[in-house]
């Protein structure tokens, strides 16, 4: 395959692996992404760690309006704001560094969109995907690692609330719900993990998953 090393390889030759983290508040997202992002960067791999919504400028500021639950956001706003963040940061952070053949680690992507906005708030799914192919540019991760835990125990390991916490168990099991339809109808990009496993025991299936990722051949897009 041309341009294509599994050692040694130049930054550059392959384009970068794309792995989001989804799952329901408390699942682990957080902890799991910095600690794949931390074993690969051990074996001096390159690999950036993005969070959702974040990431830029534009996203940070939009990510402190959204989790300010003093302000009032109707569900369309919602979404409009997590797809305009999402939009300024594939085109400043991920799309650029997958093209230099690094590792991008997101916690959080367009699945969560659909997750939330799309089945949890009841809005229309089918308009969510076309907007979160037109903010992503049609960028979808290789790899998407859904953690999934019953919301009752995501919440009970929460220390602060949010906008999104706040909402009732219901809320949390629709996205859950949605989640594994998507994961469901793409079980090549999704692997389902139980997240009420220990952390450690997690993150070596992850890594395992990943490093095995890695090993395959991608084609530049
Ligand atoms: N496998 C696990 N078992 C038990 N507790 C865990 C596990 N993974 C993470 N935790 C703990 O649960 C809490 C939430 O974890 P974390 O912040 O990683 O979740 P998250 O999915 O990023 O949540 P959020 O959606 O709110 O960002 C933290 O206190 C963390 O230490
Ligand atoms: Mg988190």
């Amino acid at each position: 395959m041309s341009g294509w090393s599994p050692h040694g390889q130049k930054p550059g030759s392959s384009r970068g692996l794309f792995v989001t983290f989804e799952g329901i508040e408390g699942s682990g997202k957080t902890t799991q992404s910095k600690l794949l992002a931390e074993a690969l960067a051990a074996r001096n791999m390159p690999v950036v760690l993005i969070r959702e919504p974040g990431a830029t400028p534009m996203g940070e500021t939009v990510r402190a309006l959204l989790l300010d639950p003093k302000v009032a956001i109707c569900p369309k706003a919602e979404t409009l704001l997590f797809l305009a963040a999402r939009a300024q940061n594939v085109a400043e952070r991920i799309r650029p560094a997958l093209e230099e053949g690094t590792t991008v680690i997101c916690d959080r992507f367009a699945d969560s969109t659909l997750a939330y906005q799309g089945y949890a708030r009841c809005g229309d799914i089918s308009t969510i995907r076309v907007l979160n192919d037109y903010s992503t540019g049609g960028l979808w991760p290789d790899l998407t690692i859904l953690l999934d835990l019953d919301p009752g125990t995501g919440l009970s390991r929460q220390q602060n609330r949010n906008r999104m916490e706040d909402e009732p168990l219901s809320f949390h099991e629709r996205v859950r719900f949605g989640y594994l339809h998507e994961a469901r109808s793409e079980p090549e990009r999704f692997a389902v993990l139980d997240a009420g496993e220990k952390a450690e025991e997690l993150h070596r299936r992850i890594l395992g998953l990943v490093l095995a990722r890695l090993a395959e051949p991608r084609a530049r897009s």
